[in-house]
C-alpha cells in the first residue's frame, strides 16, 4: 500500500522534522515503498483525504505532530499510523504530567518544581539543591531550555521558556551521565551513552556539533544495563507508548538512573540517536523505517 510520511509541520523542530522526514522518504522508497511526502507545514491536512493512503508514517516533532493532534485526525480519517496513539502521546509530549505519573508509579525522575510568574526564585533554586534545568513542558530538541545556578539566572530562563510553552518547569540538575535507550516493538536496543563538550547536551550539540561523543556499548554493567532497559520499558509501557520511541534519562555520580522524558517520535537525521542504536544491532536506516511501518497501528 501508499504511505505518507507526515513531516515538517508548524513547531519549533520544524527543522528538524524536514530532515528525519527527507531520511525515512528515502529510505522506504529505496525499500520499494509506495511513497508520498506531505509537508504539514506547507499544505493542510484536509490534503491527506484524496491521496489513496493506507498508512502513515509519522515524522513531525514537538506539538501539533508529536502530542496526539493528528493522531487523532488520522484516526478520524481511519488511516493507520506509526508510533503510539493519541492518549500516550499527548502524555509524552507533556514532561510535567509524564512526571507526575512516573512518581505516583514509583519510578524515578528528578525533584522538580513549576515555574510561575508568580515563583519565589531564590526559595524554588533552593529547593532544587541550588542548581536546574529550566525547560518548556511541551518542547523537543532541548529548545527553550536553559542551565541555572543562580536565582537570576532562574527567572531569566523561565522568561526565555515562556515564549515556548505556558507550561515551564525546573529539574534538579542531575550532574553525571545522559543515556539514551530506543524501544522498537517492545523490546530495546543498545542503551547510547552521550557525552557532550557543551554545558548541555543542547541543540547545538544534538544536530551540528562533530564533538559530541555517543557511547555503544555504553560502559555499563550487565546490572545496570539491565536495570535502564528495564525502567526504559516501564516508562514506555506506563505512557501506553507503542510501537517505537526513545526513553532518555540522566545517572547521577552513583549511577542512580533517572528518567528525563519519552520521545514519541525521535530523531531520524544523520546526528539522531535511534537510527545509531538500531545500527549498532545490525539494523540499517532502512530496515529501521520498515520495521516501524510494520508495527503501524490497525
Ligand atoms: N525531539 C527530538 C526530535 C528527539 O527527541 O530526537
Ligand atoms: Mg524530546
Amino acid at each position: 500500500g501508499r504511505v505518507a510520511v507526515l513531516y515538517g509541520g508548524t513547531s519549533a523542530e520544524r527543522e528538524i522534522s524536514l530532515k528525519s522526514g527527507k531520511a525515512i522518504s528515502r529510505a522506504l522508497d529505496a525499500a520499494g515503498v509506495d511513497i508520498v511526502e506531505i509537508d504539514l507545514g506547507a499544505k493542510p491536512i484536509s490534503q491527506l483525504i484524496d491521496q489513496n493512503i493506507d498508512r502513515a508514517f509519522i515524522a513531525l516533532h514537538g506539538p501539533g505532530g508529536e502530542d496526539g493532534k493528528i493522531q487523532a485526525a488520522l484516526e478520524l480519517l481511519g488511516i493507520p499510523y506509526t508510533g503510539s496513539n493519541v492518549q500516550a502521546s499527548a502524555l509524552a509530549m507533556d514532561k510535567l504530567k509524564s512526571k507526575y505519573l512516573w512518581l505516583a508509579l514509583g519510578l524515578p525522575t528528578p525533584n522538580f518544581e513549576v515555574l510561575t510568574a508568580t515563583t519565589d526564585w531564590d526559595s524554588c533554586l533552593n529547593k532544587l539543591g541550588g542548581k536546574a534545568m529550566v525547560k518548556p513542558a511541551h518542547e523537543g530538541s532541548s529548545i527553550g531550555m536553559s542551565k541555572v545556578d543562580c536565582a537570576d539566572d532562574l527567572r531569566i530562563a523561565y522568561e526565555n521558556a515562556c515564549q515556548f510553552d505556558p507550561s515551564i518547569i525546573a529539574e534538579e540538575l542531575i550532574e553525571g551521565a545522559e543515556y539514551t535507550v530506543t524501544v522498537l516493538a517492545n523490546r530495546c536496543l543498545s542503551p547510547i551513552k552521550v557525552v557532550v563538550n557543551n554545558t548541555f547536551y543542547d541543540y547545538q550539540a544534538k544536530y551540528f556539533s562533530d564533538e559530541t561523543q555517543y557511547l555503544i556499548p555504553c560502559g555499563l554493567d550487565e546490572e545496570k544495563l539491565s536495570e535502564l532497559c528495564e525502567l526504559a520499558l516501564k516508562a514506555f509501557e506506563s505512557v501506553g507508548c507503542s510501537g517505537w520511541g526513545r526513553v532518555d534519562f540522566m545517572a547521577d555520580q552513583q549511577g542512580n538512573f533517572y528518567l528525563l522524558e519519552v520521545n514519541t517520535v525521535p530523531g531520524m537525521t544523520d546526528h539522531s540517536l535511534v537510527p545509531m542504536a538500531a545500527n549498532s544491532v545490525g539494523l540499517s536506516f532502512q530496515d529501521l523505517c520498515v520495521e516501524i511501518i510494520s508495527q503501524t497501528l490497525v
